[in-house]
């Protein structure tokens, strides 16, 4: 869920309707408003931020005149989107609003208790037992300040939450929490900025400051204070946004998916920027200078992530394993945590994270910090829990990803671990002539890649043809085989049609069975040792009339006669065509999705940022 608050002298509802606009990507089920102009004022309802913006223009200005207020979307998960659903969620006398991002586990017991007591839950979700729970606390304890009847409140409360709260009964004040969830408090002229990421502060103020669970802020018109679960004033850092606004917005693409699609060939020279050194071919990989030795004598290296991120993972393995010879082991964050999986001292464990937010993976990096071995983070959002709480790690520098599906943090996430599994390797496990080769071809990356985005009117004209087909098999092998499964959670996240991925060659064990013709099969066939294997794989999908669109290198005439589409990419060593094999079926999965008339920024179900288990 994305939650943004306001206090200062601009007008509440549009400095909040504007945050939510950029927060939308975290949730977009249903969205909704509270300011103090007199009376605490709500609009809330199901559906978009677009959708609440009309209901508030319509309001005849009923959240006018407010410079107060906090504002949420919502990614669902206790109770259907619909607008009792919607946050902020009130107390029975209505002067007390709260909006949550987070699970609050506990809530059915609670539930009971407030109900037992005579409260009237008018939603299904968790939340609303905090609201209640504030409103019980203040009846009995009249003498407390806002701020005091939320510290107390939270006592009771077992799970993760970010929220914000304001009243009418001290309507001066704005107070935020964090257990778990990600909250950034934003500086400005006498005016304070809350969001669950930075997306919304950044026109306002560049300056930041990120709260750590157990905090809890508190803002008045004068100042703010960050308070410690001890109720101590906490000391905390101003950080300097990064990003610049342009970053987040569209910049006249139709979607912020394909603009960040067509932004890879920059993005790919932002990550190596500074790291690689070829007139010497060195790396410089300051993130993780201090730890190199550590890493590179690690018994074993355990990558946990979610989604994307876990298939950048798995290429790591390869990346690693090939270049470094450390073995390499790739977990979902999610299986890691509740696994007992055995750790020890001399294990590093790497977690990759577009976000740095992701639940289950901050869930596993803090397990493994518990078990003493060395914690590593890939993270994209600077800044982000994740980045803090590891030991060492390196940024990707990808600059914002606002689509909701991962393209260019991916691309990204790969480099990294290309030049770190080099960096591990050097001196060590390959020849000094070898880092040459392999950081030169990485470095050609960039222009290669661009020359593929150069043929999206052709893949357009591919996924015209398909946009109808039920199900997509995606085949691919050694560094494409987790390639193939990125390609096919491309097509499923956006384009809500049913795709696999799947090694090629064990295609024979299953996947064979559903090849009719029918069935588009996508099959990564570039020039490498397995190269003539695949065209094995490819011949029996034809045998059984597949229809077949192959990723190809230039120049290769002998897959054409096999395949009804090829799309070629320039010649790159092995270890590299992921970066490139990847671009090809982004784009298919963007024009089959569009062509289908999905929003690809806003997939149903989805959400940028899981912030929850
Ligand atoms: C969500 C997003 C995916 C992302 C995954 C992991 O499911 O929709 O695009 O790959 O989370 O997110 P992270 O921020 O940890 O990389």
């Amino acid at each position: 869920c994305g939650i943004v608050g306001y206090i200062g002298k601009r007008d509440a509802a549009t400095v909040l309707l504007n945050g939510l606009k950029r927060l939308e990507y975290r949730g977009y089920d249903s969205a909704g408003i509270a300011v103090l102009n007199g009376a605490l004022s709500v609009i809330k309802q199901k559906g978009s931020v677009g959708a609440l913006e009309r209901a508030v223009a319509d309001s005849s200005g009923l959240l006018k005149g407010g410079t107060i207020g906090i504002g949420h979307t919502r990614w669902a998960t206790h109770g259907d989107p619909s607008d009792r659903n919607a946050h902020p969620h009130l107390n029975a006398a209505g002067d007390i609003a709260l909006i949550h991002n987070g699970i609050i586990e506990n809530h059915t017991a609670l539930r009971q208790e407030l109900s037992s007591q005579g409260y009237t839950f008018l939603s299904d979700t968790d939340t609303e037992v905090l609201v209640h729970l504030i409103d019980r606390i203040w009846n009995e304890e009249r003498h407390l300040t806002l701020e005091g009847v939320v510290r107390r409140a939270l006592h009771y409360i077992e799970g993760a939450y970010g929220i914000c709260v304001i009243s009418s009964r001290e309507p001066e004040t704005l107070i935020v929490a964090r257990m778990g969830s990600p909250l950034v408090l934003g500086i400005g002229e006498q005016e304070y900025f809350i969001a669950s990421d930075a997306a919304p502060i950044i026109e306002y103020t560049k300056k930041v400051i990120y709260l750590a669970d157990g905090e809890m802020a508190v803002m008045n018109r004068e100042g703010f204070a960050v308070k410690t679960d001890k109720n101590e004033e906490a000391e905390k850092n101003v950080t300097e946004l990064d990003f610049k606004l342009e970053e987040i917005e569209k910049g006249g693409f139709e979607h912020f998916m394909l603009k960040e699609i067509f932004e890879q060939p920059s993005v790919m020279q932002d990550v190596m920027r500074g790291r690689i050194h070829l007139e010497d071919n060195t790396l410089h990989l300051g993130g993780v200078k201090d730890h190199l030795e550590k890493l590179r004598k690690a018994k074993r290296i355990i990558i946990c992530a979610c989604g994307t991120s876990w298939h950048a993972g798995l290429i790591g393995e390869y990346l690693i394993e090939e270049f470094a010879r450390i073995p390499v082991e790739v977990d979902y964050a999610s299986e890691f945590r509740y696994r007992t999986p055995i750790i020890s001292p001399d294990d590093v464990v790497m977690v990759i994270s577009q976000s740095g937010e992701t639940a289950d993976t901050l869930a596993a990096l803090r397990m493994a910090k518990e078990k003493g071995a060395l914690v590593m983070g890939i993270c994209n959002v600077v800044g982000s829990t994740i980045a803090r709480e590891t030991t060492c790690g390196m940024y990707t520098h990808a600059g914002p990803e606002i689509g909701v599906a991962s393209t260019k943090a991916f691309t990204a996430q790969v480099i990294v671990l290309y030049m770190l599994a080099l960096a591990l390797s050097i001196g060590r496990t390959i020849k000094d002539e070898e880092i040459a080769l392999y950081l030169k071809e990485l470095s050609e990356a960039p222009q290669k890649a661009a020359s593929i985005i150069a043929q999206h009117a052709d893949i357009r004209a591919i996924a015209k043809v398909y946009k109808d087909a039920r199900n997509f098999l995606y085949l691919g092998r050694g560094f494409n085989f987790p390639v193939a499964l990125e390609g096919a959670l491309k097509l499923k996240e956006i384009s809500y049609i049913h795709a696999e991925g799947y090694p090629a060659a064990e295609m024979k064990h299953g996947p064979i069975a559903l090849i009719d013709k029918d069935m588009p099969v996508i099959f990564i066939a570039t020039r490498d040792s397995t190269y003539t294997k695949i065209l094995s794989n490819i011949e029996e999908v034809r045998t059984r009339k597949g229809k077949i669109i192959a990723i190809a290198t230039e120049g290769d005439q002998e897959i054409s006669n096999l395949a009804d589409h090829v799309i070629y990419i320039p010649y790159a060593a092995a270890p590299v065509t992921p970066l490139l094999t990847v671009i090809p079926l982004q784009l298919l999965s963007y024009y089959i999705a569009t062509e289908r008339g999905c929003n690809v920024d806003r997939p149903r179900n989805l959400a940028k940022s899981v912030t929850v288990e």
